[in-house]
Parts: structure tokens; C-alpha cells; sequence
């Protein structure tokens, strides 16, 4: 089974949430189940220079206002993994983000940028570009890599079946209906039952229309976005596809997210000795200037600060959580009013409230391993990979209970803390009180020290390795594949 994976961010070389990583870690685990997987993604600098002695396949002339274009083939660095560059100097070629400029504003180019990737996928699967390797099937990952499955489509006499994964539904890469010329497809691919969306197109909808599957990052996330509430104005899309969508989970990477060898810790630790899980404690509370209170739990926060987050409910029940006696961890960026909002509280709070404005993998890992619990207190989430390093890290998930993190904490009620099953906390309405109520049980809990320890050493034993969301997909593409190698 030769499978395409298409994506716009790949960890460890561009990454700006868990996309990223799932496509770091998702064709490695499919590769370790047989599968020939490769990679095919923008040439942004830090991609392009990091493919060591990359192979040009195919130059070809001007496409998508870029006068150059070639693809070149190379490995993954700290894998074996063969991936597609796409090297384009005119779109790809850049300082700043793989979407957006420094200053936060959405490159306007966006559209030739991630038509010419889905194009470029597509031309590869056609098996045109690269006469040595044609895929069995074309995996595509969210708005930017979605156009692929719309240009297979039109591709004549194509064969190769194509799986859409949603990753976020909430971005969707629309743009202006007059730009449609632009991306050389037949005209009734705009139409309402193709990419055209309310008066303008969506790269989105190209993917909900013209992949042969959808899957989505949750089995809950997969029905939520069937309704209004969770939609963004694609559940009627979504719902139209009827069984063609389903959810499989993602996975954890334990070469990057191991407490047992993780380099960057100042003491590793296992469920079965868990005193340098209080080291970590102790030396993230010295780095980020929090008391040394011996009895009090320190919530943490990594987190894309956005709306989706539900970090405003952080914010309102802070008043409680510092009452209850805890202490709050946040590292994260994005929304400037959200960060401003934290920085307010972490000088409110000095001591008791610390805040890292800014991406910094390494000092996730330190935040992840040193928190008692990692709070999660999403509006949507279509997978969360937090909460999975969480329980990992023995360091309990509190959840607001939607999408991914329904599917992956069991909360700790009387019944589920009884039988053993408990990982964590979780709550259903998205307010303040509701909030403040799982605190509240979380720092009894913490209080009664052999509850806690059995709650993490349940946590830490949770196995939601990548090898078994490898199994779905596989068995997703020979269901697709329909016996073809
Ligand atoms: P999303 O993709 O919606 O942001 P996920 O929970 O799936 O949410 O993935 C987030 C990923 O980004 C995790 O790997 C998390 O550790 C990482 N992350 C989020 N914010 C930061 C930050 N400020 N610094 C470093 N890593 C971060
Ligand atoms: C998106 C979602 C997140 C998910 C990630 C990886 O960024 O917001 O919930 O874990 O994709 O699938």
C-alpha cells in the first residue's frame, strides 16, 4: 500500500499546533505497519534546507503565479520518511509563519500557495511527476492540502481514491468567489455542490465534497460537526456525506513524549517511581517564579490562545482557583487581548501566577512533566493532544467534555474512581461555574495524596499510541484501495 500524505506543517521542522505533529508522527507508524508512505509538502525555507542531498524529480514552468517550480524528493530528517518538497522560491520562500505574515495577518497569496499543493499532489498521484512512484492512495490534511482531492477529481481517468482528514473545521481557507479562474478547474466545480460557499469558495468544502472518505481527529468530534453547534456552516456538508465520515483517534509519540527519557526534564520518572515528577515540580516552579507551597497543586496551560480554547473561562474562574489555594501555569500565544488578560493576572499574582508568552517546545515539555494537571478547557476540540501528553506525563487532564477530550478522560465521579478507571477530571458546560466545580474536585483529590497517585499511575497506564490509529487508517485505505497493493 503506497500512500501520499499532503500537509501544510510537519513537526519537528514547521509546526504551529497539533497538525503538525500528527503528521510527524502518523506516516511513521503507518511505515512500521508496512505501509510505503511519503510525505509531500510547501517549500517553506525551513523545510527546503532541511532535506539533506534532496533529488529534483521534475521541473516544470510557471504555475500558480510562481515562475519556477520543481519537486524534489528527500527524507525527513530524524526518520526515514521520503517526502516531496514543493519548492516554489515565489510562494513558499519567506520569513514568517506557513500562513500568515510576522505581524499575524494571512498571507494574501494563500490561495496560489496551497492551490499549487493540492495540484501538485494530485499530479503525483496522477503519476505524471514522479515515474517512479505512484500512490495507491492520496491522504490529504485539513484547508491547505484539500484542493488535492478536488484536482484528482478532475483529473481525467484518475483511479486513486483519496482520504480527507479534518483536523479543525474552524479554518477553512475561503477566499473570493473572482478567484476562481485562477485555480484551472472546470467550471461546475463551482457550483454549489463543489467548492462555491455562500457567494465565495472554500478550500474546506473541496475536501468535504471530493474525498472519497472523511475521517476526523475523534469519533465524537466526527458526529459533533454533523450539527449546528459545531458545524461552521459545513454540517449540512458534513451530514450530506452520511456514513463516508468517522473518526479515528490520534495518537501520542513516545519517541518525543516519554517522562521516562525525556532529555529535556530536570529528572525523568515512571508510574512505578514517581518521585521525578516532584523534581520537575519543584524546578518548574523555581524557573517561572511561582512560591514553593507545599501543599498546593499547580494547574497548567500550554495552549494556541484562541477562542477555541476556552482560556476566557481560565480567566474567570482564577479568582476561585487561587482561593482553593492552587497555583496556575500558562504558556501560550496568539490572541493578543487573551495574552494581555494573563499577563494582568500573572502581576495581580506574583508568586501564584506565572505566565511564558511564546512558542517553546522544550519548555512544554518542562510545563507538561512539572503541573499536577493540565487544564483543557476547550470550546471544541477536534482531537487536543495536550491532555494525551498529560496523562502520559501523570499530570491529570481537567477537560471541558467535548470532541477528542470526551473520548480520551474519564473523569473522576464516584463510580469511575471505584473501579479503577478514572484519569482525570471533566465538565460539560462551558462557564465559569462549571469550571470552578471540577477544580474544586480536582483539588480535593490532590488533597488526599494515595487517591491522587492512583489517579496518575491510571493515567500514565492509558496506551494511545499512534500504532493504533496506524491500524484504522490502514484498514480505512484497503477498504478504499479494494485490494489494489
Ligand atoms: P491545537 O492543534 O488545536 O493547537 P493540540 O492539543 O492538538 O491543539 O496541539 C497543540 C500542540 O502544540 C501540542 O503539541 C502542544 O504542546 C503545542 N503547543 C501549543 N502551544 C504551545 C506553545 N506556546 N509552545 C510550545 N508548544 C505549544
Ligand atoms: C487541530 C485541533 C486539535 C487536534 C490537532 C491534531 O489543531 O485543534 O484538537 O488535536 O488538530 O489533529
Amino acid at each position: 500500500m503506497r500512500v501520499l500524505h499532503v500537509a501544510a506543517e510537519v513537526f519537528p521542522l514547521v509546526k504551529t499546533g497539533g497538525l503538525a505533529d500528527v503528521v510527524g508522527a502518523l506516516p511513521q507508524a503507518l511505515r512500521r505497519r508496512g505501509a510505503d508512505v511519503r510525505l509531500l509538502l510547501p517549500g517553506y525555507p525551513a523545510i527546503a534546507d532541511a532535506l539533506p542531498n534532496p533529488k529534483t524529480i521534475v521541473e516544470l514552468g510557471p504555475l500558480f503565479g510562481a515562475g519556477r517550480v520543481a519537486l524534489r524528493l528527500g527524507e525527513m530528517p530524524g526518520s526515514e520518511v521520503p517526502a516531496y518538497v514543493v519548492d516554489a522560491p515565489w510562494l513558499y520562500r519567506r520569513a514568517g509563519g506557513p500562513y500568515q505574515a510576522g505581524d499575524g495577518s494571512e498571507w494574501p497569496d494563500n490561495l496560489q500557495r496551497f492551490a499549487l499543493l493540492g495540484w501538485m499532489a494530485a499530479h503525483v498521484a496522477g503519476g505524471e511527476l514522479d515515474r517512479d512512484w505512484q500512490p495507491t492512495l492520496l491522504h490529504a490534511h485539513d484547508w491547505h492540502a484539500a484542493m488535492a482531492c478536488a484536482y484528482l477529481a478532475a483529473h481525467p481517468g484518475n483511479t486513486v481514491p483519496s482520504v480527507f482528514t479534518v483536523h479543525n473545521l474552524a479554518y477553512q481557507g475561503v477566499f473570493p468567489a473572482g478567484d476562481f479562474a485562477q485555480l484551472g478547474l472546470p467550471p461546475h466545480f463551482m457550483q454549489s455542490h463543489g467548492i462555491e460557499y455562500h457567494g465565495q469558495l472554500s478550500f474546506m468544502k473541496a475536501g468535504l465534497k471530493y474525498a472519497r472518505r472523511i475521517t476526523t481527529v475523534s469519533p465524537t468530534y466526527a458526529r459533533e460537526i454533523a450539527t449546528h453547534e459545531f458545524g461552521c456552516g459545513l454540517d449540512g456538508v458534513i451530514r450530506g456525506r452520511g456514513g463516508d465520515v468517522s473518526g479515528i483517534l490520534n495518537g501520542v509519540d513516545g519517541a518525543v513524549w516519554d517522562p521516562a527519557a525525556d532529555a529535556g526534564l530536570a529528572a525523568r520518572y515512571t508510574a512505578a517511581d514517581l518521585a521525578g515528577k516532584q523534581r520537575n515540580k519543584a524546578a518548574l516552579r523555581a524557573e517561572m517564579g511561582l512560591e514553593a507551597r507545599a501543599a498546593a497543586p499547580l494547574f497548567g496551560v500550554v495552549s494556541r490562545l484562541t477562542a477555541q480554547k476556552g482560556l476566557d473561562l481560565v480567566l474567570a474562574a482564577l479568582p476561585a482557583l487561587l482561593r482553593l489555594g492552587a497555583q496556575l501555569v500558562v504558556q501560550g500565544s496568539g490572541d493578543p487581548v487573551l495574552e494581555a488578560a494573563f499577563s494582568q493576572a500573572a502581576h495581580a499574582h506574583p508568586g501564584q501566577v506565572a505566565l511564558r508568552i511564546g512558542y517553546d517546545e522544550a519548555l512544554a515539555h518542562r510545563v507538561i512533566a512539572g503541573a499536577d494537571a493540565i487544564l483543557v478547557p476547550s470550546r471544541f476540540e477536534p482531537c487536543g493532544l495536550t491532555q494525551l501528553y498529560g496523562l502520559r506525563y501523570g499530570t491529570l487532564p481537567l477537560v471541558r467534555r467535548v470532541g477528542g477530550l470526551a473520548d480520551t478522560v474519564v473523569d473522576a465521579d464516584e463510580a469511575a474512581l471505584r473501579e479503577g478507571r478514572a484519569t482525570g477530571f471533566a465538565f460539560d458546560a462551558a462557564t465559569p461555574a462549571a469550571l470552578e466545580a471540577a477544580l474544586e474536585r480536582a483539588v480535593r483529590a490532590y488533597a488526599q495524596p494515595e487517591a491522587w497517585r492512583r489517579l496518575m499511575k491510571t493515567a500514565m497506564a492509558q496506551d494511545f499510541s499512534w500504532d493504533g490509529a496506524a491500524a484504522g487508517y490502514l484498514a480505512l485505505y484497503q477498504r478504499l484501495a479494494g485490494g489494489r497493493e
